[in-house]
């Protein structure tokens, strides 16, 4: 073990052990995870060959086998209650799987679709079939020539009252499934999202659920095209596809009928509403920002912290000691803010989910007037969240100098693999745009004097005029660091709202003027979202029973997390004078203060994650600190040096070579 890094524990202020407890929900939660990860890291059929080793193919084969006897051994045998995204050991096997895993999209969008489309009796049928993985299913939706603008998907499921039957159709190249997760060489079904058409009309979007290959063969079924679509970014052992369909038939039983229905005669019926629909799928989204997005920002926080505690480069005298390079402020100013911002989030995460528990108990109850907010904060987290990591994942790699550029640091692989979640389960601009006409349609509600609640309730509040901070100490101070936020917030929709009224006024299309405005309202739905953020983590930390220095350390990270976003965009601070530059510099002068404060505990911060070595997966952010020692190791074990002649490439140097 580093001595360093021992030393570095030393120093730590708080006890580690209460932090992770309180990150993981409490000290039986912990146990609970540490027993998971236990029982699947020390399984030597779940073990993963070193990241980066592993072709694009023996990445899927080796996934594909790890998750088939995954759910079908291993995860029966201790009784996890895998498809229920809700269960607390769900929440920990996927950080326990470490690298990403064949099947997310049959569990973790297939099987719940099934419920959040079906009717009862379609679910009876299907989802033990999906859950036993006696069929495999994938989630198809997006096409080569549409994700976003669902309404324009062309595939066509067409009625036909002689057979009773649906005739499903992907007519031409662009209305290709395109995407899916899981269903270029896997699934055998596929949930369809296709036109419905019957008697010659059109009805919208309907789910279907389409056999794809046999069931002994795993041959394609006639009609049927399907294939993987190729070398991605990262991510390739969750298998994304194509699919064509030509004139598949499929029984009238197998269009999932929980909110809309077809009889015999073809006659279409609406038969609930269908936004329910959309409230029991927010929470793949709330999921997903959680596992795949913060979980990253963590690993790589824990990586770029322990490896600048053991690093050492430069001296701060002449001719003096060499240092651990976390003593350089800008390193600090690198690591700390995005330790920083992975609790908030983390802590943000923890409160939506608390919401929309209630939220979905209102719902069931009937009650829907949170639905708007819910979409708004949901997709706004995770247009923010994945924003942020895959920025923050970068800025941490870089902090790694040259190592951080090799595979064997980890941090590549989970920049390569995060960067994807600013598309998949929405598109970020999109979703951000979401987000704002939620907020101009609060801000036209506030005007006509209604009142508004929730996460935006501060929208009608009025507020100063300006900050009135004229120490660098109350920099520190959660309320007045949120009156910024609130203000920022406030000012950005209201010069909005104020523009479209304006360019409505001269006369231009509702569409043109959104299109007109759309930065300014991406900008207002992130600032609304950031404080959202400031605001939930802040009120997180205050209401947590816990030890004062642990209470005093998380307050401490969350006035650093607002006050690293003012002053590195200050712009709409300072704007319309509600600070001025004299409060910017106390700002600065305060970070920099907190960076410093903290430095002694960043260790502990990040071991308080508590991934163990084989989930972090790096040569240089292990638990011990002996980055160098697994940096040689890895070299070693790479396949290049299998010999110490390449014959291949020995070939085209011998002629030359030899030639003096
Ligand atoms: C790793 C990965 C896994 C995926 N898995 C699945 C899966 O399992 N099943 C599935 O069905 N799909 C899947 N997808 C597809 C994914 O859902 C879509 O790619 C995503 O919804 C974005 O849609 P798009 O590709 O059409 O982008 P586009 O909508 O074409 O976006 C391109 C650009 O246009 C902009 N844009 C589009 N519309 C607007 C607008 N109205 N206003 C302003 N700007 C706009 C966007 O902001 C973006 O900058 C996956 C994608 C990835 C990368
Ligand atoms: C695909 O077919 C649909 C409907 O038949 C049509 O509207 C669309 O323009 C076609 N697209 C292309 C690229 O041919
Ligand atoms: C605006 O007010 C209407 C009517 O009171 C309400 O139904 C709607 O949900 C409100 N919209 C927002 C975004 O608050
Ligand atoms: C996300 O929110 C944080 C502040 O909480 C802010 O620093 C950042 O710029 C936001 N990013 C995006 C892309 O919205
Ligand atoms: C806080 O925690 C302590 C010790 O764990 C416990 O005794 C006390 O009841 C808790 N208080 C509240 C308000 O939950």
């Amino acid at each position: 073990e580093s001595q360093l890094i021992i030393k570095e524990r030393q120093q730590t202020t708080f006890q580690v052990e209460e932090l992770i407890n309180l990150l993981d929900g409490g000290k039986e939660k912990t146990a609970l995870r540490r027993s998971i990860e236990q029982t699947i890291l020390s399984d030597p059929l779940m073990k993963t060959d070193k990241i980066g080793y592993l072709t694009r193919e023996q990445k899927y084969v080796q996934s594909v086998r790890r998750m088939m006897y995954f759910f079908t051994d291993l995860a029966k045998r201790n009784k996890w209650n895998i498809e229920d995204p809700h269960c607390p050991e769900m929440l920990f096997l996927s950080r326990s799987l470490s690298s990403v895993v064949a099947f997310m999209i049959h569990m973790g969008a297939f099987v719940p679709s099934i419920s959040s489309f079906g009717t009862l009796e379609q679910v009876s049928k299907w989802q033990p079939l999906a859950k036993e993985c006696l069929i495999i299913g994938c989630y198809a939706q997006t096409e080569l020539g549409h994700g976003t603008n669902l309404r324009r998907l062309e595939t066509t499921s067409t009625f036909d009252r002689n057979t009773q039957e649906f005739i499903v159709n992907t007519p031409n190249l662009s209305s290709m499934k395109w995407w899916p997760g899981d269903m270029g060489k896997s699934a055998n079904h596929a949930m369809v999202m296709a036109q419905l058409i019957t008697n010659g009309e059109n009805h919208g979007m309907q789910a279907f659920i389409v056999p794809i290959r046999d069931m002994t063969t795993h041959k394609p079924l006639p009609g049927v095209e399907v294939g993987n679509i190729g070398s991605i970014m990262s991510l390739e052992d969750t298998d994304n596809g194509y699919l064509r369909l030509n004139n598949v038939r499929i029984p009238k039983e197998n269009m999932l009928a929980k909110y809309a229905n077809v009889d015999r005669s073809g006659r279409f019926q609406q038969t609930g509403n269908n936004r329910l629909m959309y409230a029991s799928m927010m929470n793949l989204r709330i999921v997903l920002t959680r596992e795949q997005m913060i979980h990253a920002l963590q690993k790589a926080c824990t990586i770029a912290a322990r490896y600048s505690c053991v690093r050492k480069q430069g001296s701060l005298t002449p001719n003096g000691p060499e240092i651990p390079i976390m003593d350089y402020v800008t390193q600090q100013n690198k690591v700390i803010p995005r330790i920083a911002l992975a609790y908030a989030l983390d802590f943000t995460i923890m409160e939506v989910r608390h919401r929309y528990v209630q939220f979905l108990a209102d719902v069931t109850r009937g009650d829907l007037s949170n639905m708007a907010e819910m979409h708004a904060i949901s997709s706004g987290i995770k247009a923010n969240a994945s924003e942020r990591t895959v920025a923050g994942v970068e800025t941490l790699r870089r902090a790694c100098g040259g190592h951080g550029y090799s595979m064997a640091s980890g941090l590549p692989y989970l920049l390569l693999s995060v960067t994807g979640s600013c598309t998949y389960e929405g598109e970020n601009t999109v979703l951000y745009l979401q987000v704002a006409r939620y907020l101009i349609k609060t801000a036209a509600n506030i005007s006509m004097g209604k009142s508004v609640d929730g996460s935006s309730a501060y929208l009608a509040e009025n507020t100063e005029a300006r900050c009135s901070a004229t120490s660098q100490e109350e920099f520190y101070d959660h309320s007045l660091l949120d009156a910024c936020f609130k203000h920022r917030s406030k000012q950005l929709l209201q010069s909005v709202a104020m523009d479209l009224q304006g360019l409505l006024a001269e006369g231009k299309q509702q569409m043109e003027a959104w299109n007109l405005l759309s930065i300014q309202l991406v900008n207002s739905a992130k600032a609304h979202i950031e404080r959202y953020i400031v605001a939930t983590s802040a009120s997180f930390v205050r209401k947590l029973n816990c030890s004062l220095k642990v209470k005093k350390l998380l307050n401490q990270l969350c006035s650093l997390v607002a006050l690293h976003q003012i002053t590195n965009f200050p712009g709409d601070f300072l704007k319309d004078g509600y600070l001025d530059s004299h409060q910017l510099d106390l700002a600065r002068k305060a970070e920099v203060k907190l960076l410093q404060s903290l430095r002694h505990n960043v260790v502990g911060l990040v071991d308080a994650f508590d991934f163990r070595d084989e989930i972090l997966g790096s040569c240089i952010g292990a638990y011990d600190g002996n980055a160098y020692e697994r940096l040689y190791d890895y070299a070693k074990n790479d396949v290049m040096n299998k010999n110490d002649v390449h014959e291949e490439s020995y070939q085209y140097l011998r002629p030359h070579l030899h030639r003096g």
